[in-house]
């Protein structure tokens, strides 16, 4: 190991490595604070040829390989595990925008460039790109195709698989390929991108990409709704879209509870009423607000919608966005969460729901259900909150039958254990359960191909 550490040191140079336990502390945990390891350095590449010569390095000693981007991620795929014999790649500071192409509509990043600053380079030339999440100030573009990201915008732009043009990556044995095309169309061959895109650094590092670009979809007018149940929430999405085809940007829902923990503990937020489920809507592009008003009157009449409240400034639309995006900072301080990003048919949504509901409450009558999510999407956030003070092996226990319940019902009505988060460590073995043979095979064969050495994110994904 003490030769390896020298290598990498003459490879980033004095101000590309970290060994202080001070600063390396805040790497080590995820932004839960829930995995906790341990490396003998951390370094901090500022090109692309350093991160091969990192990777050959650690590839030649057999020594494993984190990469981590801007640790928010809600798995722990960006932590070192508890050996002690794991090296840290932090790739912020391979942070330019090598170029934006506004005619081409795409724009090269380095994958260690801020995602709100992505898109705001984008916005620099009248130019949109769509990922939007409530931790876009500091997830990094590399981590967000690394976990294959969702957000918010997801329903009408796609995940941040679909806004992919190519990408550059440093493989496991130290080899780079420049795949940064910027083509909307090329089936030649195998899509090689897409290998890399949602794997969590286990078969590449991703040191760049190429993105696509969007006009600017005009002026957007943001709702709050309440509505009565996710039933009428599922009805009332189906007539948005029908209404105002791709106008409709994004579609949040959000159960009483998670307000109420945000309302708690975030200062400053109010909401125009109270009820047991709100909507966010976004709409925007050619006269998005009056297409969205009638059909919200159609809501009223129908029942989908009980009341309404159309942001009347940017101020106001902040302010609904940010009673949205505190939630996951006020279910941290909440105490006790056991998270779910799961996915089903929207149609199934409502069915989810409903028996959720009912067996958590047979099998775990302590836990409180909290649920808010892309529901535009299909994905929610099911996470359940128990009590403090709970004994460790009692807590244990509990979380495992309430995961049980939640991803049995996942099975059941054919959804996925993992819409946007990834794997990571703390679902490998959800994974494992709900993914076929022969899918675990052939990633395994993948795996095996792509990193034979297992040195690309050891013990995360599978
Ligand atoms: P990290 O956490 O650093 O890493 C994530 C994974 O990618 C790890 O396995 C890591 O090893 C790997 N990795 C990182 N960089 C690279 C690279 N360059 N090459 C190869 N592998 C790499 N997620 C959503 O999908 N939708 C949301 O709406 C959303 N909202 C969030 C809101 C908040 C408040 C927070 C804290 C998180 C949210 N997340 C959301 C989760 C998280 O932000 C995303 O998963 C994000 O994409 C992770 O980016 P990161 O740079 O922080 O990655
Ligand atoms: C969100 O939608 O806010 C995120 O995915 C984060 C979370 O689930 O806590
Ligand atoms: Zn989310």
């Amino acid at each position: 190991m003490d030769v390896l550490l020298q290598q990498l040191k003459c490879i980033v140079g004095d101000d590309g490595w970290q060994t202080d336990p001070s600063v390396l502390e805040p790497h080590l945990t995820e932004w839960r604070n829930v995995v906790h390891g341990r490396t003998p350095m951390m370094v901090s590449p500022e090109t692309t040829g350093q991160v091969a010569e990192i990777v050959r390095a650690c590839s030649a000693a057999g020594v494993g390989l984190v990469p981590q981007g801007g640790n928010t991620g809600m798995c722990a795929g960006a932590v070192p595990d508890a050996s002690g014999e794991q090296i840290l790649l932090n790739l912020s500071r391979l942070n330019r925008i090598r170029n934006v192409d506004a005619e081409n509509f795409s724009l090269v990043a380095e994958a260690g460039c801020v995602l709100a600053d992505v898109r705001s380079a984008a916005r620099t030339v009248s130019r949109y790109f769509p990922l939007s999440m409530g931790g876009e100030g500091s997830c990094q573009i590399g981590g967000n195709l690394s976990t294959n990201a969702g957000g918010i915008n997801v329903i009408r732009y796609g995940t941040a698989r679909d806004l992919v043009l190519g990408v550059e990556v440093v493989l496991a044995d130290g080899t780079v390929w420049n795949g940064l095309r910027t083509l909307r169309k090329d089936t030649a061959g195998y899509d090689l991108k897409q290998l890399f895109i949602g794997s969590e650094g286990t078969l590449g590092i991703i040191t760049a990409a190429a993105l696509r670009l969007f006009p600017d979809p005009g002026e957007t007018v943001t709702a709050l709704l309440a509505v009565p149940d996710a039933l009428a929430a599922v009805t009332l999405l189906g007539n948005l879209r029908h209404a105002l085809q791709d106008r409709i940007q994004a579609f949040e829902l959000i159960g009483s509870r998670a307000m109420e923990y945000v309302q708690r503990h975030i200062p400053d937020v109010r909401l125009p009423f109270a009820s047991p489920w709100y909507v966010l809507v976004d709409a925007a592009g050619g006269s998005a607000a009056e297409s969205l008003q009638a059909a919200l009157m159609d809501g009223m009449r129908d029942g989908t919608v009980v009341d309404t409240a159309i942001a009347k400034n940017e101020a106001e639309a902040e302010g609904f966005w940010r009673a949205r995006h505190s939630i996951s900072e006020a279910e941290r301080r909440e105490g006790i969460g056991v998270k779910h990003d799961i996915s089903v048919p929207i149609a199934s949504m409502h069915e989810f729901l409903v028996k959720g509901e009912e067996r958590l409450a047979r099998a775990v009558p302590e836990a409180e259900p909290v649920v808010f999510g892309h529901v535009g999407d299909g994905n929610l956030h099911y996470n359940a909150h128990l009590p403090a003070g709970l004994e460790p092996g009692r807590e244990g226990e509990l979380r495992t039958r309430i995961s049980q319940v939640v991803y049995g019902l996942v099975a059941e009505l054919d959804g996925s254990v993992s819409a946007e988060h990834g794997i990571g460590v703390l679902k490998k073995e959800w994974l494992e359960a709900h993914k076929s043979g022969v899918e675990m095979r052939l990633m395994r064969t993948l795996k095996d191909a792509l990193d034979p050495k297992n040195t690309l994110n050891p013990g995360k994904v599978i």
